[in-house]
């Protein structure tokens, strides 16, 4: 078996190359299917604040964070904690994050084949004269036929497939910086038309006029793993990323613009979906199905609906491949790094052995729906334990990693590019991964447990 070749290992080509990657990575179901429903269960505004005072604090800095690790050791995750700390269970984080990978896309994948069924429903005016109960019905049929979102998520994995085999600046690259402009061009256009409704005032207020006796511990929570899963920090993605990134990048400068687009499309998910809820008359506590029963509801009862309903699911299956492209690459590199196989071979190996436990899920929600655990199904426990569990533990310990173990020098060297670049937050850097941020994520992890509160 041949070694994998270092030095030809791959790389982005340009700045806004990486950051389209990494922004197609945070950029996805997150923020245009989950935000919104996280946000009208916790309270609109308030909501909002909470998260965005986490993403500053926590966020920006975690993800900076990632980036020093794997650009310094230029590795997958688990190569990487190898490298810098040798000899050192650092590696069990990288593998918990290889792992984090794996079990976050098989159940994405799940919803990312729904946004494929829904756009060929819009295509083919699926939703036209169905009533909302109808629209429930119709959602829950397709999940309990089984093969149809079986098949879609096979599907789906295909795509994410085919473009990791590609590589990094071939795959990665080329169509994150093709689909990233395209999404924001159509989540404007959704905006213009949600905001110009008639009623669409309420909708606003409720997104951006806080009530703070809305914030509970348990709001609190919600919105911390919300901004880990939006920003896909906490497992290795962007450690991924990071180790892909040239050397002459401003890596806290990409850490800041990666945060503001994927805060920016959050919000503006939230623009175009709380004015149309309101203009309807419709609950914004709606859960997960916000956006697969009560959006093609909407659709259904405005003008040109066809046109909107076609683009908003177009709008979440780029959003969703941009994302499962990165998870689907943690572990090909992984793979192909530190088992020595090729990408294709890498590649094949990883998506059939995901896209096999996604099935599982996907059928968790149709005919096999039986408690898993603690009453919830497969889905419920993997979506569970990823994001409340995993992505909290490794993000800890990469902060604590980058704060107290990685050495003040070499991360300083890493920020400031050898001292070029001017680095002038270095010292508030500091202070945010070695005691603000580890106390947070440690704080709002045992509320979440029982364990304090
Ligand atoms: N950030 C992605 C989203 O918002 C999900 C994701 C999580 C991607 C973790 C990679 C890693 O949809």
């Amino acid at each position: 078996m041949t070694k994998f070749d270092f030095s030809k290992r791959d790389s982005f080509g340009s700045k806004i190359g990486v950051i389209a990657a990494a922004a197609g990575s945070a950029i996805g179901l997150g923020n245009i299917w989950r935000f919104p429903y996280i946000t009208g269960e916790n309270g609109g505004a308030a909501f909002l604040m909470v998260y965005l005072g986490l993403i500053i604090f926590i966020g920006i800095p975690l993800m900076l964070s990632e980036f020093v690790i794997g650009r310094r050791a230029q590795r997958n995750p688990y190569g990487a904690f190898q490298i810098l700390k040798k000899g050192q269970p650092w590696y069990l984080v990288g593998l918990m994050g290889i792992a984090g990978a794996f079990l976050i896309l098989a159940f994405y994948s799940t919803i990312a084949g729904w946004t494929l069924e829904y756009l060929y429903r819009s295509i083919t005016n699926g939703f036209s004269g169905k009533s909302p109960a109808e629209l429930s019905t119709m959602f829950s049929d397709f999940q309990a036929g089984g093969l149809w979102p079986v098949m879609w998520q096979v599907i789906f994995m295909f795509l994410t497939a085919w473009i990791i085999y590609r590589g990094v600046r071939n795959g990665i690259e080329k169509y994150a910086k093709i689909l990233m402009p395209l999404l924001l061009l159509i989540i404007i256009a959704i905006c213009i038309r949600s905001v110009t409704l008639e009623g669409a005032g309420d909708g606003l207020r409720f997104l951006f006029k806080p009530d703070f006796s809305k914030i509970t511990s348990s709001a609190i929570l919600e919105a911390l793993g919300q901004a880990f899963f939006s920003l896909s920090i906490g497992m290795g993605t962007l450690i991924t990323y990071g180790s892909y990134i040239s050397k002459k990048d401003n890596l806290s400068n990409t850490a800041i613009s990666v945060t503001a687009a994927d805060t920016l499309i959050s919000i503006l998910a939230g623009i175009a979906i709380f004015p149309a809820v309101f203009a309807f008359n419709i609950n914004p506590a709606e859960g997960p199905a916000l956006v697969f029963i009560t959006l093609p509801g909407i659709f259904e009862q405005m003008a040109g609906g066809y046109v909107w309903s076609l683009l908003f699911f177009l709008l979440l299956i780029i959003a969703a491949l941009t994302s499962t492209i990165s998870m689907l690459e943690v572990v090909v590199a992984f793979l192909s790094e530190e088992l020595n196989l090729s990408r294709k071979q890498s590649t094949i190996i990883a998506a059939l052995l995901i896209t096999i436990l996604g099935v599982f899920c996907t059928l968790s929600q149709g005919p096999l729906d039986s408690p898993f655990l603690f009453g919830t199904n497969l889905f419920g426990v993997m979506e569970y334990a990823s994001i409340n569990l995993l992505l909290p533990i490794g993000g800890f310990f990469i902060v604590i990693f980058v704060g107290w173990f990685l050495g003040k020098k070499n991360v300083r060297d890493e920020i400031s590019n050898h001292g070029t670049l001017k680095a002038q937050v270095f010292g508030l850097f500091m202070i945010l991964v070695r005691i603000l941020a580890p106390i947070a994520i440690a704080m709002v992890f045992l509320y979440q447990l029982g364990i304090l509160g």
